[in-house]
Parts: C-alpha cells; sequence; structure tokens
C-alpha cells in the first residue's frame, strides 16, 4: 500500500512575523488562496486517497488541522508532544503505518513546499514508489542546484544510470547536509550534484531497518511504544515516551550515513519557500522588481518585498529591503539578512 507522511511540525521562524508560534507558515496563505498545508493534500490526492495519508504534527496544531482539512480521518494525525526534529517524527510515522499495513511504502513530504508541475510531481512520485518497493533503497527526489545554497542537503549522484517509467535514476554516491559556502560552491562546480528537496520515498520495513542500524536510541523507543500501540492509552504513553526521542534530522541521522540511496533528478518547479526572500521567486515582480502585497504606496522603491495588514505603507527611496506589517509587530529587515529573521524571535524570548 501505498501511503504519505506530511511533515507539518515546523515553526516557519524565518516567515515572522506572519509566522507566529500558534499559526505556524504550513497554515497560512502563502502563495494563492489555500494554506500550505491544504495545497499539499490537494496535490497528494491526486496520487492517494485521504485515507492513505499521515500528517505529524505538533499537539499546539492538531485543532488548526482538523479545521483546515476538515476530511482528513482523525486517526491519520500523529501528533508529537514536543518537536525533535525529522528523524523521531519519521520513525513514528513509520511505526503507526506498519501497525495499519504490514507492507507500505511511504512517501515523506514537507507540508509547506511549493511546486509548480502537480503532473510531473505526480509522475515522479509513481516512479520513486516503484523504485523503492522493488527494492531495499531510500529514494531523494533531487533539485538542479541554481547556486550555492548552504540551507540545503546535497546528494552526488555516481552517474550510473537507470530507467524506471521512462525516468532518468541515478546510484548515490553521497549525501551530505548542509555543507559549508566553499563546499557547496565545489559541488556546484563538479555538476553532478542534486539539492535535496526534502522528499523521500521508501518501505516502511527499510526505514526501519536504517534506524535500529544507524540510530539505535531512537529505534530503542519505537520498539517500547510498539508494546503500548493498541493497549489502553496508547496515545498517552507515545507521548510520554516521545518526549525521551533525541533530536535530530533524517539527513545527519539516516541519508549521511546510508548506502543503498537513489536520486530522481527533477524538474516539476520546486520552491522550499524558506525565507520572505522565496516571494521573488514564488510571486509577480512589479516593474521595479518588487514584490507587493496589499495597501502601499511605493515611489523609487526598488527590489524590496512589501506586505501590508491593511494599514497603508508609504515608502520612497529604498532598495532590497523587507517589510511586513502585521497587526502587533513590524519587522524591516534587510534582504540579505532574511534568513537571520529567526535572531529576532530569539532575542525577543530572551527579554521575556
Ligand atoms: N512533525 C514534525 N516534527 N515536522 C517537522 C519537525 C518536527 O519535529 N521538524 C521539522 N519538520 C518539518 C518542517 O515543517 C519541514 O516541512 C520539514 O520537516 C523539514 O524540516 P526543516 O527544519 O525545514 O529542514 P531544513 O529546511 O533545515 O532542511 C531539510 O529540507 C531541505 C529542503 O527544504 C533537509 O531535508 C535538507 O536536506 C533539504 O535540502
Ligand atoms: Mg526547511
Amino acid at each position: 500500500t501505498l501511503t504519505c507522511v506530511i511533515m507539518a511540525g515546523g515553526k516557519g521562524e524565518r516567515f515572522w512575523p506572519k509566522s507566529r508560534t500558534h499559526l505556524p507558515k504550513q497554515f497560512l496563505n502563502i502563495s494563492g488562496n489555500k494554506s500550505m498545508i491544504q495545497q499539499s493534500i490537494e496535490r497528494l490526492e491526486l496520487l492517494i486517497p485521504i485515507s492513505q495519508i499521515f500528517i505529524v504534527t505538533n499537539e499546539l496544531y492538531a485543532e488548526l488541522l482538523k479545521a483546515q482539512i476538515p476530511h482528513l480521518p482523525h486517526d491519520n494525525i500523529i501528533i508529537e508532544p514536543v518537536g525533535r526534529n525529522t528523524a523521531p517524527c519519521i520513525g513514528l510515522a513509520s511505526l503507526i503505518i506498519e501497525s495499519k499495513y504490514s507492507d507500505s511504502t511511504m512517501i515523506v513530504i514537507p507540508s509547506d513546499h511549493i511546486i509548480q508541475n502537480e503532473t510531473g510531481f505526480i509522475d515522479i512520485l509513481k516512479t520513486a514508489a516503484k523504485l523503492a518497493n522493488d527494492g531495499d533503497n531510500l529514494i531523494t527526489l533531487g533539485i538542479e542546484p541554481t547556486y550555492p545554497e548552504t540551507g540545503y542537503g546535497y546528494i552526488e549522484s555516481t552517474g550510473i544510470e537507470q530507467t524506471v517509467n521512462d525516468v532518468k535514476v541515478y546510484k548515490v554516491n553521497k549525501f551530505v547536509e548542509k555543507p559549508n559556502k566553499e563546499v557547496a560552491e565545489s559541488y556546484l562546480e563538479a555538476g553532478n550534484f542534486y539539492w535535496n528537496s526534502g522528499i523521500f520515498v521508501w518501505r516502511t520495513e527499510v526505514i526501519r531497518k536504517y534506524i535500529q542500524q544507524l540510530m539505535p536510541e531512537v529505534h530503542d523507543i519505537l520498539e517500547t511504544m510498539k508494546y503500548a500501540l493498541g493497549g489502553m492509552n496508547a496515545k498517552e504513553i507515545i507521548a510520554e515516551l516521545f518526549v525521551k526521542m533525541p533530536d535530530q534530522s533524517i539527513d545527519y541521522g539516516i541519508m549521511e550515513k546510508a548506502e543503498e540511496i537513489f536520486v530522481i533528478p527533477c524538474l516539476f518547479g520546486w520552491d522550499d519557500v524558506g525565507s520572505w526572500t522565496a516571494l521573488e521567486r514564488i510571486d509577480e515582480l512589479d516593474e521595479n522588481g518588487n514584490v507587493i502585497k496589499g495597501n502601499i504606496l511605493n515611489l523609487d522603491t526598488k527590489r524590496c518585498i512589501i506586505e501590508s495588514n491593511g494599514k497603508l505603507i508609504a515608502t520612497l527611496g529604498i532598495e532590497d529591503l523587507i517589510i511586513v506589517d502585521t497587526e502587533d509587530v513590524t519587522l524591516i529587515c534587510t534582504k540579505e539578512k532574511a534568513q537571520e529573521v529567526k535572531l529576532l524571535l530569539k532575542e525577543l524570548r530572551m527579554q521575556k
């Protein structure tokens, strides 16, 4: 059975102040008139029924999720009491899916990415599912890199090619999570590297085997959880055990160390909408290269990203700034610092 796990526990801090702890990025309309998670689910429903789609999120967002996706069976919501990054999230999801389907090929996907070509995307997932189904491997979806981004994982192809459902697939030499600038530059130059899109496909049995091998601490907790499943107070026991999970991503924990990885190069128009500057790629620009949302008057303003919440924002003679006005916070920041918006939040928390 093909299943899908949507990871929706992120805090979207680089989209502050629009994204807030009680309403993070995946639940917001960043582009289009539906929230990112609603769009993600609609897209996946082109491939599988909602009954096979599972969403892992923090307990803070369970009600929000039910309200935004009313047709999602409540049993398919997997709750984390705390965020422990993606490895425990994926581990728990694989355990729950295993308990429902004896043999499942599972698509793991973030809730807050933009994908432009939906049919292209579905075709790639079908290919990935076929490849995962036929072997003990981990499938990644690779994106052609365009600049030395240090916030992504890089996948090195061996060049050893295979064709599945008419799609080219490559054996992976190595996976490197978030290299530094120099290393990222050398990867771009080498030409046989892809960005990791953060979308993975594998059989539950295979990822569990890798977790056992490479993250024994996570494995042991999952095994204890397994005994609780189906018993009395299963949810409470699982929540208590989950808190003990180490905080680690699947990229560092498994992908950097695993042997049998494949990459499928993807051309479906992917963006992880990582920070405010993503809007320049997603939205339309005015004749001066600005992204303008809401009530804005600008003169002699170039390459800015400006979002108003109703109040008029008037700008004159500014360049390369991000201005976001919300009910209680106004952010003004250079585009250069877009990745560091989190620092403001950290500082605010310290002052409290
Ligand atoms: N449920 C749950 N619980 N979801 C989580 C958690 C968690 O504890 N932590 C993160 N997520 C979700 C996020 O909401 C996001 O959709 C996805 O998992 C990936 O987490 P990020 O925190 O955004 O990861 P990243 O951006 O640093 O890096 C990952 O994504 C890049 C592409 O966007 C890596 O996979 C990189 O290799 C990759 O290039
Ligand atoms: Mg991310």
